[in-house]
């Protein structure tokens, strides 16, 4: 067991030490291990933002961003709600509707994942697009009420990827809504909560892409796709 512990800390220790921060290698190793520690603290969460990172994916790829900006933006899903480890149980595990004061206390999810985001020296970019998630395209959104294209485009992807598989993923205080019906939420949040025109782009990527929706696990996956974002679900196949 110690030498298998000795083994496991040499090989963390040696892959941060082959890559200098701000490189892209650095950077995709970081989130990764963050991405993990999300999962060993809630795999409700971190399965919630490894869909959230395919969707975002298969959006961005879908509006004809270039592939490696769409893994990016990818990254950034993965550890959107990074902040929520931070959360106490009662709030991240309660199965009835937040009191005021606990909403207060989540909505403070987005800053704190940016400000450790930072402390690892993760590009601004990746952090702005984690850090404003939550904002609504006309301004009512969280934390600092942005509104339109003052929201960097990456954060209008993923909040419209993050309410939709929120809508359509079962919690412990609702069940699943079905895609249609979520589909419609989607589009009638376009212009008022969602970028129109990434709502726009979203609704005809469920439309025109058969079986769009991911599968749900609440057991941990095992195995080599057990730590890997893209060995279970395929690339955008562009
Ligand atoms: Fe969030």
């Amino acid at each position: 067991m110690r030498a298998m512990r000795q083994d496991v800390s040499n090989k963390a220790v040696t892959s941060v030490g082959e890559a200098l921060p701000g490189t892209r290698r650095y950077t995709r190793h970081t989130i990764h291990e963050l991405g993990q520690s999300i999962r060993e603290r809630d795999l409700i969460t971190y399965e919630h933002c490894r869909r959230v990172a395919i969707y975002a994916q298969r959006l961005a790829r879908s509006m004809g961003w270039p592939r490696r900006a769409a893994r990016d933006l990818a990254l950034a899903g993965l550890v959107h709600d990074l902040g929520k480890t931070w959360m106490e149980n009662s709030i991240l595990h309660k199965d009835s509707a937040l009191s005021k004061a606990e909403w207060h206390e989540m909505h403070r999810h987005p800053r704190i994942a940016a400000r450790m985001l930072l402390a690892y020296g993760v590009p601004d970019e990746l952090v702005r697009t984690v850090l404003y998630h939550h904002e609504s395209y006309d301004g009512h959104g969280y934390p600092d009420e942005l509104a339109g294209s003052d929201i960097p485009i990456g954060a209008r992807l993923l909040t419209v990827v993050d309410v939709f598989d929120a809508l359509t993923s079962a919690r412990s205080y609702k069940s699943a809504m079905s895609l249609t019906a979520a589909r419609d939420r989607i589009a009638a949040g376009a212009g008022t909560h969602f970028d129109p025109e990434v709502a726009a782009a979203f609704i005809h990527l469920l439309d025109t892409w058969p079986d769009f929706l991911l599968p749900v696990h609440t057991e941990p996956l095992e195995g080599p796709d057990a730590h890997s974002l893209w060995a279970r679900h395929d690339y955008f196949p562009i």
